[in-house]
């Protein structure tokens, strides 16, 4: 008869690998990941929305679409198709360049097809992560909204840590219901353990107000963001109506605020986007320190010369 007690199981724990990365090809003044607790909130939408909101208000943009295994952002912002060049005297990637001026990179433009799944584990996801930040000339930005993987597994989990210390923080996206309400708290916590400060709840999909009447219905109860926010103490961004226009805009590829201003949905939107302008007015009122690259004629040496064109302060 065996003892239980002398069988010796040694269980050896998988080594977690942490990789930072850092952004290196370029100037951003605020880096904004967005996050969700599970799928199907709308968290691409919002991503591309408040980036498509921000470069309604002057700002210059950037969508790095770090959803590698379900890349939706070129979809949104009617970028299917696109190329994405690579400026090999430089390595760099160049971004492909969307509505307004928004800079974009995304996986889905190198995918042979729409319909290309993504089959890739951690070590080559970090890698793709690690040149989009390191190796494309975002240029100088204002803004560069981050669309992560959906909820608080592995693969959101390897790209934030990887970008921890960095960001200037993560919009947490939820959609009403109680299990929602649960999972909320959930990317909250996730965000806080990852180091990324959280910059607030947006609650989308809240209700629906009938356009003949004007009545707002809660068709999935009362919105619980507000409260859940409240408790967790983090600020509450708005809450964005379920309207068929948004879907129907963003799927054809038009983003719902150019194509439909004055809905709601758009006003809801611009209402947040104001909101965090306010509340980044300092970082975003920095000047950008920039390389001059002096152009040389052939023939010439190339030897950069840098300055400080438009002052630092
Ligand atoms: N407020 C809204 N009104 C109407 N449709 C919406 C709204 N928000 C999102 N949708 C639609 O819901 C669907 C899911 O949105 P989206 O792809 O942004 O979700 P996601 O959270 O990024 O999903 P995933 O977890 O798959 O990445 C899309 O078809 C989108 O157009
Ligand atoms: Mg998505």
């Amino acid at each position: 008869m065996s003892n239980k007690s002398n069988i010796n199981v040694k269980v050896q724990q998988p080594q977690k690998q942490q990789i930072k990365l850092s952004f290196s090809a370029g100037n951003v003044k605020l880096k904004f990941a967005v996050m969700s607790g599970k799928g199907g909130v709308g968290k691409s939408l919002i991503t591309a929305s408040l980036a498509v909101g921000f470069a309604l208000r002057g700002l210059k943009v950037g969508v790095l679409d770090a959803d590698i295994y379900g890349p939706t952002i070129p979809k949104l912002l009617g970028l299917v198709g696109s190329p994405l060049y690579y400026d090999d005297k430089r390595d760099l990637i160049i971004p492909t360049v969307g509505p307004l001026g928004i800079k974009v990179v995304s996986i889905d433009f190198l995918l042979p097809s729409e319909n290309s799944a993504v089959i890739w584990r951690g070590a080559l996801v970090t890698k793709a992560i690690e040149d989009f930040l390191s190796k494309v000339d975002w240029g100088d930005l204002d803004v560069m909204m981050i669309d992560l993987p959906p909820g608080t597994g592995d693969a959101p989990l390897t790209i934030a840590q990887a970008l921890s210390g960095q960001l200037t923080g993560s919009i947490i996206v939820s959609a009403p219901g109680d299990v929602s309400g649960r999972i909320v708290k959930k990317a909250i916590d996730f965000s806080r353990k990852v180091k990324v400060p959280v910059i607030g709840v947006i609650e989308n999909m809240c209700c629906f107000t009938c356009p003949d009447t004007g009545k707002t219905y809660y068709l999935f109860g009362e919105p619980e963001g507000k409260r859940i926010a409240e408790e967790a103490n983090v600020p509450f961004l708005g809450e964005i109506p379920l309207d068929s226009r948004v879907s129907e805009a963003n799927n054809a590829g038009i983003p719902f605020l150019l194509k439909y201003p004055d809905i709601e949905a758009s006003k809801k939107l611009m209402t947040v986007v104001d909101s965090l302008i306010g509340r980044f007015k300092d970082e975003l009122s920095k000047q950008t320190k920039r390389e001059i690259r002096l152009m040389k004629l052939p023939g010439e040496e190339e030897s950069p010369s840098t300055g400080n064109e438009e002052g630092d302060n």
